[in-house]
């Protein structure tokens, strides 16, 4: 069982440091991974509004950066602690780390990677192409 308030606690965490002059919108995200560490990252905004990157970007490079491994375990807060979903794009950022059985906080409770990101496109569908049209 995910101990999802202390996982939820982290995200808000994270969410303090958010650089979001822009949008105003500050916003937190926390992973259990699978040997139990917790990684967590904010969104970082930039004057170039496009080029702004999600709390999810900012986490699943302290993934990266602390070890990697698998996400098991996920969630995203806003300013008030809310849990919030992820956009579009960081589902995909979480199902490249976490894949179809991680599990997601969302707000009408836990759903999995596969449930929030349905046919998702991933590394099997490379390797499919790949197989199909061989160089
Ligand atoms: N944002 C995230 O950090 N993660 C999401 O999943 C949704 C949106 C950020 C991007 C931008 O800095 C602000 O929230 C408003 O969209």
């Amino acid at each position: 069982m995910t101990d999802w308030p202390a996982l939820q606690a982290a995200a808000a965490a994270a969410m303090e440091h958010a650089y979001a002059p822009y949008s105003r919108f500050p916003v937190g995200a926390a992973g259990l991974v699978h040997d139990g560490r917790v990684v967590s990252g904010c969104n970082v905004e930039n004057a170039s509004y496009g080029v702004g990157l999600c709390a999810e970007c900012g986490m699943v490079s302290d993934l990266h950066r602390t070890g990697g491994g698998r996400l098991v375990a996920v969630v995203c807060v806003g300013g008030n602690g809310e849990v919030l979903m992820p956009c579009g794009r960081c589902r995909q950022l979480l199902w490249e780390n976490g894949g179809p059985v991680c599990a997601l906080l969302t707000p009408e409770g836990e759903l999995t990677m596969a449930q929030v990101l349905p046919q998702a496109f991933g590394a099997e569908d490379l390797d499919a192409a790949a197989a199909r049209h061989p160089a």
